[in-house]
């Protein structure tokens, strides 16, 4: 017999021999690997003379191809076996382990029911940061340095100067700045106040801005638009109420209130949102802030209004305090998972 054929009979053997993965593993290192017995013959090919290489070649070939064949056969026996050996121990009848699903927060909810209307309205996302600087919290809003709102009282201001917006009519200024007319954006977000906390207060709360830049816009599109929104969030039994107001930053300005028979406390206008119509001194601001006329006041004109998300969730789910959105209670939390 030739010592290849021998080789490939000694080969055969030990792969039959072996019983897992690590042993077949070193058989095929002994015989496939760089420096095991196929390869060495390999090299002795070289040394070999023109007449024999043919036949010695032949047989290496053949050994080569039914070690390699033996392996893989062998190793597909031996991983079956461990895989039906591992799934012997698993007792499928026990039960699994359960997976808590988490739910929505409230205000979450309401944040995503707005904006899906809000959508559909052809308003787009906008966004600003929760820490400001004056400049787009008040003075580009029109709102001079002695008005109360600046005070400490009732503003979070930073060390150096920063403060937390008390508005999400920040992003009117940021998005104006930032994009030339006509303008249809809503900004979800928090606001912060410097208040007591009680059942209707919390130093932080939360708002969606509107903001809508074009020419001719009319207290009537504020008024149609918003009224709409009301409609389809509360239903089609909603009133509306819009009542004159103060903003420095519109003018005319605008308090909305709601009732419907269908909600709980039936009978009574709730305030849900301020609005107006942008102030003139708001576009020349941002024209500063700009360096540019984008927002000429002769051409274009808009409306603003800022909803307030807590009231609104406290009164489509009826919440009777705001405190429960932030103390993460999860029996309070569940009734709406
Ligand atoms: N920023 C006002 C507030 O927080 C609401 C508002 C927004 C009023 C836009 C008019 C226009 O009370």
């Amino acid at each position: 017999m030739h010592p290849l054929e021998q080789l490939r009979e000694d080969a055969l053997r030990d792969i039959e021999a072996a019983r897992d993965a690590k042993s077949l593993e070193s058989v095929r290192v002994k015989y496939l690997g760089k420096t095991g017995s196929i390869s060495e013959w390999g090299e002795q090919m070289k040394t070999l003379g023109k007449e024999e290489r043919p036949a010695v070649g032949k047989l290496l070939n053949q050994a080569r191809t039914a070690i390699t064949a033996a392996l893989e056969q062998c190793g597909e026996k031996v991983r079956a076996e461990s895989e039906s050996e591992a799934l012997s121990t698993i007792d499928l009848s026990l039960p699994g382990t359960p997976h808590e699903i988490g739910a929505l927060h409230p205000l979450t909810q309401m944040w995503q029911r707005s904006i899906e209307i809000f959508r559909r309205m052809g308003f787009a996302l906008a966004d600003g940061p929760d820490i400001e600087d004056e400049w787009h919290c008040f003075d580009a809003l029109n709102t001079p340095p002695e008005h109360p709102a600046r005070t400490e009282q009732d503003t979070f201001y930073l060390a150096d100067g920063r403060l937390l917006r008390t508005h999400t009519s920040t992003v009117q200024i940021r998005t104006m700045e930032s994009v030339p007319p006509p303008i249809r954006v809503i900004a979800p977000g928090a606001a912060y106040r410097n208040e007591e906390l009680n059942a209707t207060h919390s130093p932080q709360f939360h708002q969606i801005e509107g903001l809508y830049v074009d020419e001719n816009v009319s207290v009537a599109d504020l008024k149609g638009e918003l009224e709409f929104f009301m409609r389809e969030l509360f239903g089609l039994d909603t009133e509306v109420q819009f009542r004159p107001h103060f903003f420095p930053f519109t003018e005319p300005s605008l308090e909305v209130y709601v009732r419907s028979k269908a909600l709980k406390g039936g009978e009574q206008w709730i305030e849900v949102a301020g609005c107006g119509i942008v102030h003139p001194a708001v576009f020349e601001a941002v024209n500063k802030g700009r360096g540019d006329d984008a927002y000429d006041p002769e051409r274009w004109s808009g409306y603003a209004f800022g909803l307030g998300m807590d009231r609104l969730a406290m009164i489509l789910f009826d919440i009777p305090d705001i405190r429960l959105f932030a103390q993460n209670d999860l029996r309070f939390l569940r009734q709406f998972a």
